[in-house]
Parts: structure tokens; C-alpha cells; sequence
């Protein structure tokens, strides 16, 4: 049977890649990799491991309905690979997060291409880990979001924090703010051009898509 197995490669630095992404990804020949608009960050991210790979892009348009591309992107896997061939997908973070590794895993499943995941360190893991501020502490909860946040959830947690914000900056914002939390944007988190950005103004000027605010309960 052939097999793709979904490789979280970590929020940037090559050096937050788990070992055994790292000894699966060596072992083998196919390397699949999500590009958009020419880019693929994934590959870059991963270039030391993958350059003397078979190297397959597979686009994934952003912001684009994207449900014939993943199954467009199953079959090229599909026929691709070669019988009892496993490849692997290398996707930024963790697949389970916000990932179109997890839609694609499921166009998979359907064509009966066998799917494994190793987990990745995320994108939120890495923003606490640099601004020194913990996830969660004892009894406490945390939200994580996606591109908005839901107020109401807000009153039960003790941290928050937002990816994909680059639309709605300033409603979060004001939100955060009205619900007294303290926040901080953190933008390429471990890339070459990290920021931390702790102004308002500095924010929402900001238009980087690879950027989160991290919030916690002030
Ligand atoms: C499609 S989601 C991918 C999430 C990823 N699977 C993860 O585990 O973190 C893309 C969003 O993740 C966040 N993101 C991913 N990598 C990041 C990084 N190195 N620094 C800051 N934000 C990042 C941004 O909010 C971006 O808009």
C-alpha cells in the first residue's frame, strides 16, 4: 500500500523538527511540499533535509475554495508514488493545526492511500517559548483561535492566541483590550526576520501573514 505520512516541520528554525520527522524524512525519496504563489515556506524551512529529494510542489492557492485542489493534490500523491512507496508531506507547525495537510489527509483516506502524522512544534508553542510567557498554568485554560475571537470565551480563559490575524487586527485588539488582556504580536516567529511587537500602532500597521498575537490575562 502506499502511504504519505504528514511531517509538522516546525514554526521555522530547522532545528525545531522532531527527530523523527528528521530520520523519516532522510529514509525517504518523495518529498511532497505546499507551495503558494510560487513560495513554498515548508521547503524552505526544510531545504538542508530535502535537497537531494524527488521534490514534488503541490499548490495550494491561499484564501482560494480549496476542496478540488486537495483532491487534485491526493492523486498526484497517488500516482506519484510508487506501490509500497511512503512519502511525506512537510507542512509549517503541526499538520493537526490549522493545516491543509488535514484536508488533504482526509482526500487520502478516500482513495485509500494509508495516511500517519508525526507531530510538529506550533506556531504558538514557539510564541510562548520566546516571549517567556506560559501557555497555561495550573486550572487554567487556553483559546486558541483562528483569525477572530469569540468574546464571549474569552471570560473562561487565562491565555489566547489568535493566528491568521492579518484581516481583523484591530477588532481583536479592541477586543483583548476590553476584556483586560495583555498582548503581544510576534511575526516570523524563529524565521530569519522575527519581530516582537508590543505598540498597537506597530501592529496594525504590520501586513505579514506569517503572524500571531499571544495574549494572556493581564
Ligand atoms: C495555516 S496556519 C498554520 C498553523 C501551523 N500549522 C501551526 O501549527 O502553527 C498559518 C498561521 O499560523 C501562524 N504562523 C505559522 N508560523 C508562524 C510563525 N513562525 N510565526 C508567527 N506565526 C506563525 C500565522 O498566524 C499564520 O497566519
Amino acid at each position: 500500500m502506499k502511504k504519505l505520512v504528514g511531517i509538522g516541520i516546525g514554526p521555522g528554525d530547522m532545528e525545531l523538527i522532531t527527530l523523527k520527522a528528521y530520520k523519516l524524512i532522510k529514509s525517504c525519496e518523495t518529498v511532497f511540499i505546499p507551495e503558494s504563489k510560487g513560495e513554498s515556506l515548508a521547503g524552505k524551512i526544510a531545504n538542508e533535509y530535502i535537497k537531494d529529494k524527488k521534490i514534488i510542489e503541490l499548490s495550494f492557492p491561499m484564501g482560494a475554495k480549496n476542496k478540488e485542489r486537495y483532491v487534485e493534490a491526493a492523486q498526484i500523491i497517488n500516482q506519484t508514488l510508487k506501490d509500497n512507496e511512503t512519502g511525506v508531506f512537510l507542512t509549517l507547525g503541526d499538520p493537526m493545526t490549522y493545516s491543509t495537510y488535514a484536508y488533504l489527509m482526509k482526500e487520502l483516506i478516500d482513495i485509500h492511500v494509508q495516511t500517519e502524522t508525526i507531530p510538529g512544534i506550533t506556531s504558538y508553542n514557539a510564541a510562548a517559548a520566546l516571549l517567556g510567557i506560559p501557555i497555561t498554568l495550573k486550572d487554567e485554560s487556553f483559546y486558541l483561535a483562528d483569525g477572530n475571537i469569540d468574546e464571549k470565551l474569552l471570560n473562561s480563559v487565562a491565555s489566547v492566541c489568535i493566528l491568521k490575524v492579518c484581516k481583523n487586527k484591530e477588532e481583536i485588539i479592541d477586543k483583548l483590550e476590553r476584556n483586560g488582556f495583555a498582548y503581544t504580536y510576534v511575526k516570523r516567529c524563529t524565521q530569519e526576520d522575527q519581530a516582537v511587537l508590543y505598540k498597537k500602532e506597530e501592529m496594525l500597521a504590520d501586513k505579514d501573514y506569517m503572524s500571531l498575537i499571544f495574549a494572556r490575562r493581564a
